[in-house]
């Protein structure tokens, strides 16, 4: 089965072609990057209009690399329809809906971190990365969502939530972050880089900065605005951090280290916990260095498999949506064209937001 699908949640207007086991036929990413660099974060409207501006283009390019000269040759089409930026889903949306209308094909709709929790599963061209079978832990690390869950299956309903962030998104800690140091937007992937720098220097040429508390260590759920608050509090007593990039550096590579710890720690004590020898990354800041190397090095101390996606199924793109669409449609199961675009997950979440203990 060949599915065709759109992803516009966000700030890239994606679409891919897959089939069901999960081969990437085409994999189409326009970044609006540029576009909210300036801003320090994503304006909605700008995205809703540049997402009009480029679905079309995004769906032909994508047709195209798969080389589909007629959309009605595909075997079905998925979208992201949730969560996310409402004025942006609906522009993918709305185009999923009219092929689907034009085609007559079957049509579903994808939770987006349903997409981000399989993109593991998804075989890149020439990629050697081996798929794990389920049950897996996933730890799911984006700008919009922090959290565990255990996945026993491709379906929403075979997917349960360990624990998740009180507060800010690890992305998000990782771009306010960078804002306060005055490195740009998105931060995360720069705060990746100058992290690397530092530690690639030789002992006696680096000078590190002094380690932050560590965020919540107890337990499932994670917080994350404290960390952010303990590098304000740092730049507010020392300025001087500010006019020297080796101190800047030295500063990413302690915040990347707390971050990493904390993540990393949890994922394994919840694989522990859920008796489950496999764990798995998915989201934006999977892609970072030093959170891929540290799941690594600790998978091997205690014996776990990990399986890391390739650093473009990590971001934002279709091909795991177009995957997480597959693995509904192959099942029979199919929306109608009354399906709505939400800007709230459908996976039942047992984390509140903001609030105290679980009970
Ligand atoms: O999954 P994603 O593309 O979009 C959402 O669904 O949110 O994730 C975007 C987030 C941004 O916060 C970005 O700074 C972060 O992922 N990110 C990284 C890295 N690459 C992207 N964070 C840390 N290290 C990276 N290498
Ligand atoms: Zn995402």
């Amino acid at each position: 089965m060949r599915v065709l699908a759109l992803e516009t949640s966000c700030d890239e207007t994606a679409a891919a072609v897959v089939d069901d086991q999960g081969n990437v036929l085409s994999d189409v990413v326009h970044s609006q990057i540029a576009i909210h660099a300036p801003y320090g974060g994503i304006i909605p409207e700008l995205a809703s209009r540049d997402h009009l501006r480029n679905a079309e283009y995004v769906v032909r390019e994508a047709l195209a690399r798969a080389g589909i000269v007629d959309v009605s040759s595909v075997d079905g089409i998925a979208v992201t329809c949730r969560p996310g930026l409402v004025g942006a889903l609906l522009v993918g949306v709305q185009v999923a809906k009219a092929l689907a209308f034009a085609t007559d094909l079957p049509f579903v709709g994808v939770d987006h971190l349903v997409g981000h929790l399989l993109a593991v599963r998804t075989i890149r061209p020439g990629s050697t990365n081996a798929v794990p079978a389920y049950p897996y832990l996933a730890l799911l690390v984006s700008g919009g969502h922090t959290a565990l869950y255990r996945v026993d299956g491709p379906l929403l309903t075979d997917i349960r939530e360990i624990g998740a962030t009180r507060d800010d998104a690890a992305g998000e800690a990782y771009d306010k972050t960078a804002k306060l140091l005055g490195l740009g937007y998105p931060g995360g992937p720069t705060i990746d880089r100058l992290a690397h720098d530092h530690e690639a220097l030789a002992a006696g040429d680096r000078h590190d900065e002094e380690p932050f508390t560590l965020p919540m260590l107890r337990g499932f759920e994670f917080s994350f605005s404290g960390l952010k608050t303990q590098v304000a509090q740092r730049v507010a007593k020392q300025p001087e951090i500010l006019k020297n990039p080796a101190r800047i550096a030295a500063l990413c590579a302690a915040f990347q280290e707390a971050m990493t710890r904390v993540l990393v720690q949890k994922l394994f004590l919840a694989a522990e916990a859920e008796d489950v020898t496999r764990v798995v990354i998915g989201g934006g800041v999977a892609a970072n260095r030093g959170l891929r190397a540290r799941i690594l090095r600790v998978a091997k101390k205690r014996n776990v498999e990990a399986y890391l996606p390739d650093l473009a199924s990590c971001t934002d793109n279709a091909a795991m949506i177009g995957y997480a669409g597959a693995m509904r449609l192959v099942r029979g199961e199919r929306d109608t064209l009354a399906l709505c675009a939400e800007s709230r997950t459908s996976l039942p979440r047992t984390t509140r937001k903001g609030r105290g203990e679980r009970v």
